[in-house]
């Protein structure tokens, strides 16, 4: 059996656990503990993975799913926090990233103290530029490549003065194989949804998708796009799509109309468990 549980995300229902922007999920499947992304700081990846029960301790992988700072924030706490993690870091996440529009112009690039920890611990963490294994049937997809839609990726620049714009090309996904398809956790989803289910198409021949969990990035996708999309992902064979964190409250009620697959949004200690 493989459990996930959600560590960090912009919503929490329940007493003792906190919500705040950004996104973390627990992954237990087989002998392999991993830790996908770390919310934007390490005190309520800590706090809440206390109260749920979660064991950082026991971590055997750290994977990090592209360099925002609400996926990162808390990873230098969780590489104290899970000292035999192999730390999983997509080439490219460290580069400077800036979200810049009329209202603001702000750095969103991994924090400052996250960035030392990876200098003085270079040893701790390698770079992800492909497919790459974790465990029996456990991947990480590697920078999922493909032309972005814009709304994936609107007002982010990857410098705070210079018209460079920033369509976050190193973001990765972990994936899952079970009896019923392919289990996919993505932090924010600025690959677009349509570049990941073409990823998985050419990494997992055959292989539907069953589940897909985590930030979708649908805030400001068009209303026919959603109905697009709700379409593309029942032919892959979607049969539980669970919004996380920046997926846009009307694009999960969108994605829940949709008759083929069940849609629930995520919350902090939202659990899944699937037959491996
Ligand atoms: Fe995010
Ligand atoms: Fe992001």
């Amino acid at each position: 059996m493989a459990i996930l549980t959600i560590l960090v995300d912009n919503f929490a229902r329940s007493r003792g656990l906190l919500a705040q922007h950004g996104f973390s999920l627990w992954c237990e499947a087989g002998s392999n503990r991993i830790l996908f992304d770390t919310g934007a700081d390490g005190d309520v990846l800590q706090s809440n993975a206390a109260a749920l029960g979660v064991d950082l301790s026991k971590a055997t992988d750290i994977v990090l799913s592209h360099g925002h700072w609400d996926h990162g924030g808390g990873l230098a706490r969780a590489m104290d926090l899970c000292p035999a993690a192999r730390v999983w870091i997509p080439s490219g996440a460290l580069l400077p990233r800036w979200h810049r529009c009329a209202t603001e112009n702000r750095d969103i690039a991994l924090q400052e103290g996250v960035r030392s920890r990876l200098v003085l611990d270079r040893k701790r963490w390698q770079e992800t530029t492909d497919l790459a294994t974790l465990g029996d049937g456990i991947w990480i997809t590697g920078p999922i490549p493909g032309e972005r839609p814009a709304w994936t990726h609107r007002d982010l620049w990857r410098n705070e003065l210079l018209d460079v714009p920033d369509d976050v090309p190193e973001e990765q996904a972990l994936v899952l194989e079970t009896p019923e398809g392919l289990v996919v956790v993505a932090g924010c989803a600025h690959f677009g949804i349509d570049n990941l289910l073409d990823r998985l198409g050419i990494l997992f021949p055959g292989k539907p998708l069953a589940t897909l969990v985590g930030g979708l990035h649908l805030e400001s996708a068009p209303q026919q796009e959603l109905s697009r999309l709700s379409g593309r992902l029942l032919e892959a064979g979607a049969r539980c799509v669970v919004p996380c964190h920046c997926s846009g409250p009307y694009a999960s009620y969108q994605l829940s109309k949709s008759d083929g697959f069940s849609c629930e949004h995520g919350v902090v200690g939202k659990k899944l468990s699937f037959p491996v």
